[in-house]
């Protein structure tokens, strides 16, 4: 059933209140500038302050109006599970093969894969910079050396860029690459053997344990927060006996969480694994995708050893579909650029003078400025649809930045039955055990929010919340 105006109303606000922008305390506006400013009737304005006030997210002040309540107890992070002490091997592949497969079918409501609807995407901005560079630069494609693998204007630009997050990165160290899955497989070949171990978050994004697996090595999962990421303190233990190779994470907006280590945090990792040797290989594709006014620096910005390897990639502003990257790889710049030469040979350099450009006018600041917040808008509403249509006891993350949201479901819940249900019904989701080697996490799910919030979104996420429940 369609949504109705005030319930809909209503899952906004919920959703601001979720997601911190209006805090406990404050005043929402009256029914009669609401009713003005949503062209709505007065009396949606009054049910939708009521239906807020029966979740508990708002309370009535005589002759003053409604404010917001203390944090619903609901809303608590997810998180924080005993981690096994022992590397395992990462077994997942199949498992996640099939689930992605079928999460991609046509028609399937996309709250599977972390990717954003390409409505959100400048296609055609980019359609016509692609045009115009094969136009003015013919030269681009008469055979670009497999020695040669980075087009100078695009390694300036992301030099350039770096200074907004405590750069300057060195050009020298950077290398290009064909995504940031590229950039991470590189970085673990160039430093990892087969049977090495990996340290890496849990829950912590499944493609990097799927390259764990495809490279043969094992996965130490590190205990990881909601908001404050990867525990330094478990991985200081952990690193103490020689035993791990390489930390592979995101330390912004990491996925599936949404955390993001503090600063301190960052400092300290960054200086016990350079003390230690071991090197750090760094996500940082969702940086730029941070909610907070202040881009969050990168753990990169506190290595002064070159240990950090920080790979990202356009896939979540541009397109996934440019398939453009890159590592800034330290004192592994050369082991890095060696095993990008041997797995691809270079990165197409139309692709890079058209990111080059793309950066260098200004177009990816300004896409990068409204994706922010219309990720953060999509989140927000999908909190506040969890919060609710799932069953009680159902809690969430709180991301900080990018466009998933993870959901602990109650303890007796498996996710990967749901997902089952979910999928038969033609809705994707990630259950939560592929987020974890060792298969914790069996009551949790990832959402993507990386879709405009509309009927089908929302009653998608309704039915998830009615198929738990069940
Ligand atoms: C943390 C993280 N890293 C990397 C990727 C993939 O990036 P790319 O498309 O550049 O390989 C994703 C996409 O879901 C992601 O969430």
């Amino acid at each position: 059933m369609a949504e109705l105006r005030y319930e809909k109303l209503a899952d906004d606000f919920a959703g601001l209140i979720a997601g911190g922008v209006l805090r406990a305390g404050e005043r929402l506006p009256s029914v009669r500038r609401l009713a003005q400013e949503r062209r709505v009737s007065i009396s949606t304005a009054v049910q939708a302050m009521r239906q807020l006030e029966m979740r508990g997210l708002v309370e009535a002040r005589p002759q003053s109006g409604f404010f917001v309540r203390a944090r619903p107890p609901a809303l608590v992070s997810a998180g924080g599970r005993a981690t096994p002490e022992a590397p395992v091997a990462v077994d997942l592949n199949q498992r996640l093969a099939a689930v992605l497969q079928a999460n991609q079918r046509p028609g399937v409501v996309p709250l599977g894969a972390a990717l954003p609807a390409s409505e959100l995407l400048p296609v055609a901005a980019l359609h016509r910079r692609y045009a115009s560079v094969a136009r003015r630069f013919p030269l681009l494609l008469n055979g670009a050396s497999h020695t040669d693998i980075n087009d100078p204007p695009l390694v300036r630009q992301l030099v350039r860029r770096s200074l907004a997050w405590g750069g300057p990165l060195d050009a020298d160290e950077i290398v290009v690459t064909n995504s940031c899955t590229e950039a991470m497989s590189l970085c673990l070949r160039a430093v990892t053997r087969p049977g090495d171990t990996v340290a890496v978050e849990s829950p912590g994004y499944y493609v990097m344990l799927q390259l764990l697996e495809s490279l043969g090595l094992k996965a130490l999962e590190i205990p990881t927060e909601p908001e404050t990421g990867m525990s330094v303190a478990a991985l200081d233990l952990a690193t103490r006996s020689g035993q791990v190779a390489a930390v592979l994470l995101v330390a912004n907006a990491s996925n599936p969480l949404g955390s993001v280590m503090p600063d301190e945090s960052k400092r300290k990792l960054a200086q016990l694994m350079a003390a230690r040797g071991v090197p750090v290989i760094e996500d940082d594709i969702y940086g730029d995708l941070c909610f907070d006014a202040r881009r969050p620096w990168p753990i990169k910005s506190f290595d002064s050893a070159g240990n950090v390897m920080l790979c990202a990639s356009f896939s979540k502003c541009l397109s996934p579909a440019l398939r453009i990257g890159f590592v800034a790889a330290g004192r592994h710049r050369q082991a890095v650029a060696l095993q990008k030469m041997l797995s691809s040979g270079g990165t197409n350099p139309i692709t890079q003078r058209v990111l080059a450009e793309m950066l260098e006018s200004g177009a990816y600041e300004r896409q990068v400025r409204v994706l922010r917040r219309q990720y953060q808008g999509q989140v927000e509403q999908t909190m506040a649809a969890v919060e609710r249509h799932f069953p009680a006891g159902t809690r969430m993350a709180r991301p900080l930045g990018g466009l998933v949201l993870w959901v602990e479901l109650p303890e007796d819940v498996d996710t990967a039955a749901l997902w089952r249900r979910a999928i038969a019904e033609n809705i994707a989701c990630v259950p939560g055990d592929l987020f974890s080697p060792s298969g914790l996490y069996r009551n949790c799910l990832r959402l993507n929010c990386g879709n405009p919030w509309s009927e089908t979104v929302a009653g998608a996420v309704k039915r998830l919340g009615e198929l738990a429940a069940e």
